[in-house]
């Protein structure tokens, strides 16, 4: 499925690391680092065919080999997302022109997160859907090298393996639902846990409700599909430093149920498992990098259908804990599976939570696809959060919990409803009602409805589920890491 581009790291030249196809950053008030032979570069500078401008290119050749030569811009705004958006912006050319094997030189003077960017806005924008269409064009790029003076093999793996996670995530995500019930996902779990030493199990839907999970089982009564809800743990610690607990809403289709959606984009909501594909994913990648961390990851998987057995607007369930919740609106699913899912990694021993959920329109109202909305009821847990967000370029904004949101939930019949009459503040409301079950453990909620496909980014080229969460959860693990780690 993935258009798998090799990446690789090197200390030959480009010219003489065999690529087919070179691509050489320059940037605004520099010149080109290494001239090619005959002064090609510099000439195709002074001539304004090539510039200095970020993202602007030219094609050349030089030394039998192709060069495409790339504006970088001011060096000073070069970070991680520039670096993704050059690369996917170079990429693209290249494939374009028929490359087999591309080298970017890399710049001079720049850190890590820079040749990490290269690899994952390359590796990104090569991705592609193919699973029901396979592409009739030969033209791809498939192995990418990493060229600079010093070793940066270790960016280059890091970024491969975080990349590579997240491509599956956009895989799963844009698999239909007839091919991904809740059983599948959870065998592919466990599938993944095999191959990564993972801890795995995972209770069917009998068992999630015999462990008194009513509000988790009311969603997926409806289904003829059974549910799952899938576990993972790793230790990459041996015991020591918190546990982590990320949450993961896995609704692998979402007609609303009884409060049926409209037909307009119900197609979408085979989307709505994308949360809990980030956690696989992100679990999957941290065992692959042997991070010194230790993680539970919790997927709450289900279809929410509409059906004889359904759940009915008014009915009222139990969580695990014990809450009493009114299903005033069907639709409002997620934060039924939620609730459960979060007080089991409570009873767990989880001791910092993160949930990703495609939870509410309103935050794609409020933040479009450029922030995933996040609400946090711990101001540190929460500036943890931010700065893995800003690190990986998966954006979070925080968004307030407030005691007034808190209240619009109470219950006249039950102890809190899942949706308000009116529709004010919907992401708001649906984080107070998962801080009903996090309760004083530091916890942020990711509401990634907006960020989770459909983005306008440059290296999405293939539009569709993005992945959002793998990398920013990674960079979570790798900021969390205790010493003697990565
Ligand atoms: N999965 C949807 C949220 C969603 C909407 C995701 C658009 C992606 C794009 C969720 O289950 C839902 O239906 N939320 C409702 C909640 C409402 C009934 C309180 C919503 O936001 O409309
Ligand atoms: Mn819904
Ligand atoms: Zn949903």
């Amino acid at each position: 499925m993935l258009a798998v581009v090799l990446a690789e790291a090197t200390t030959d030249s480009p010219i003489a690391s065999g690529a087919d196809t070179v691509v050489v950053g320059v940037f605004e008030g520099e010149d080109v680092a290494h001239e090619m032979p005959g002064g090609t570069l510099g000439a195709l500078l002074d001539s304004g065919e090539a510039r200095r401008e970020f993202k602007r290119l030219a094609v050349t050749h030089a030394d039998g080999t192709r060069v495409i030569l790339i504006g970088l811009g001011n060096r000073a705004k070069l970070d991680g997302e520039r670096a993704r958006v050059a690369a996917a912006v170079a990429h693209g050319r290249a494939r374009e022109i028929g490359a087999s094997t591309l080298c970017w030189e890399v710049p001079h003077h720049v850190d890590d997160d820079v040749v990490e960017g290269l690899v994952q806005g390359t590796l990104l924008h090569a991705y592609r859907y193919e699973r029901y269409k396979p592409s009739k064009a030969s033209r791809r790029v498939g192995r990418l090298l990493l060229s600079a003076h010093h070793d940066v093999s270790e960016p280059v793996r890091v970024a491969r393996i975080v990349t590579e996670a997240q491509n599956r995530a956009r895989d799963l995500g844009n698999t239909p639902a007839n091919d991904l019930a809740p059983s599948a996902l959870a065998a592919y779990a466990e599938e993944t846990a095999g191959r990564h030493g993972l801890g795995f199990s995972a209770l069917d839907e009998e068992a999630i409700r015999g462990a008194g999970m009513g509000a988790f089982a009311a969603v997926a009564q409806g289904s003829v599909e059974s549910a799952r809800l899938i576990r993972l743990e790793y230790d990459g610690t041996s015991g020591e430093g918190p546990l982590i607990g990320l949450i993961g809403k896995a609704v692998t289709f979402d007609t609303g149920g009884i409060s049926l959606k409209p037909a307009g984009t119900m197609h979408e909501m085979k989307f709505d498992m994308c949360g809990g594909a980030a956690v696989i994913e992100a679990l999957a990648a941290l065992a692959e990098l042997q991070l010194p961390v230790r993680v539970l990851g919790l997927v709450g998987a289900t279809e929410n259908m509409p059906g004889g057995r359904a759940v009915k607007p008014g009915d009222i369930v139990r969580a695990s804990d014990g809450t009493t919740i009114e299903v005033n609106n069907t639709d409002a699913e997620g934060r039924l599976v939620l609730a459960d899912c979060i007080a089991q990694a409570k009873r767990d021993g989880a001791e910092r939570l993160v949930d990703l959920a495609t939870l509410t329109g309103g935050v794609v109202v409020a933040l479009g696809s450029t922030y995933a909305g996040m609400m946090s009821n711990d101001d540190t847990w929460a500036s943890e959060v931010e700065a893995a967000a800003e690190q990986s370029g998966e954006l979070v904004w925080r968004m307030p919990l407030h005691r007034e949101y808190a209240e619009m939930l109470k219950g006249r019949y039950a102890q809190i409803i899942n949706s308000t009459t009116k529709r004010e503040a919907t992401a708001l409301t649906a984080a107070e009602f998962l801080h009903n079950f996090a309760g004083e453990v530091p916890w942020a909620h990711l509401d990634i409805a907006g960020t989770a496909y459909d983005v306008r980014r440059p290296y999405f080229a293939h539009r569709g589920a993005t992945g959002f969460g793998v990398r920013l959860l990674v960079e979570l693990a790798r900021a969390g890491a205790q010493p003697a780690g990565v």
